[in-house]
């Protein structure tokens, strides 16, 4: 079997968009830092994230059955931090300050000035070792001229170069 340490050793040089996916239910807003998110199928509009078990936003969101993943833009690597559970940054992971408009339809945090947000129902659960898969059916898609952030090589890279 090759060497996990291998293979996340070179998953490091593979660029990804970074996203805030919330979800929100009786016990309030909720969002976590996710790369793992990916175009499913166009028709119908469908995405797929990938957890890890342990993430307290994966119960949530079957329990919720909504969810909204919100692609960061340049401005948003704080946030990311803060969302994927930096210790010092705690006091920015909530939806009170100017980053979030809460959507009167769902519910949902929504992210200002995303690059792009996709508003999710909950479909399937697919299980796979530490990991779940969520497929997501699109309600809603929204862009905006933001230019996305990209996580690679361990850290956070603009995109601003690519023109
Ligand atoms: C750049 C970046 C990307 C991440 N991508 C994922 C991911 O795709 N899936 C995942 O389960 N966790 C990912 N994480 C880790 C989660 O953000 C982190 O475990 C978070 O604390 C989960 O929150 P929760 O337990 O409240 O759900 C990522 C973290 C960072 C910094």
């Amino acid at each position: 079997m090759l060497d996990p340490t291998q293979f996340t050793s070179a998953m490091r040089k593979a660029a990804t968009p970074v996203s805030i996916v919330t979800t929100s239910g009786e016990h309030g807003p909720h969002g976590a830092t996710v790369s793992a998110v990916c175009s499913l199928t166009a028709a119908p509009p469908a995405v797929l994230i990938c957890i890890n078990k342990n993430s307290r936003i994966l119960g949530m969101i079957e329990e919720h059955g909504v969810y909204c993943v919100n692609y960061i833009a340049q401005s948003h690597d704080q946030l990311a931090l803060a969302f994927a559970g930096v210790p010092d940054l705690a006091d920015q992971r909530n939806f009170g300050s100017d980053h979030w408009t809460i959507d009167p339809q769902t519910s949902l945090p929504v992210l200002s000035n995303a690059a792009a947000i996709f508003t999710c129902l909950h479909i399937q659960t697919v299980s796979f070792g530490t990991h779940r898969i969520l497929i997501g059916k699109v309600e809603r898609a929204d862009s905006t001229e933001a230019r996305p952030l990209t996580y690679w090589d361990g850290d956070f890279r603009s995109v601003a170069d690519m023109g």
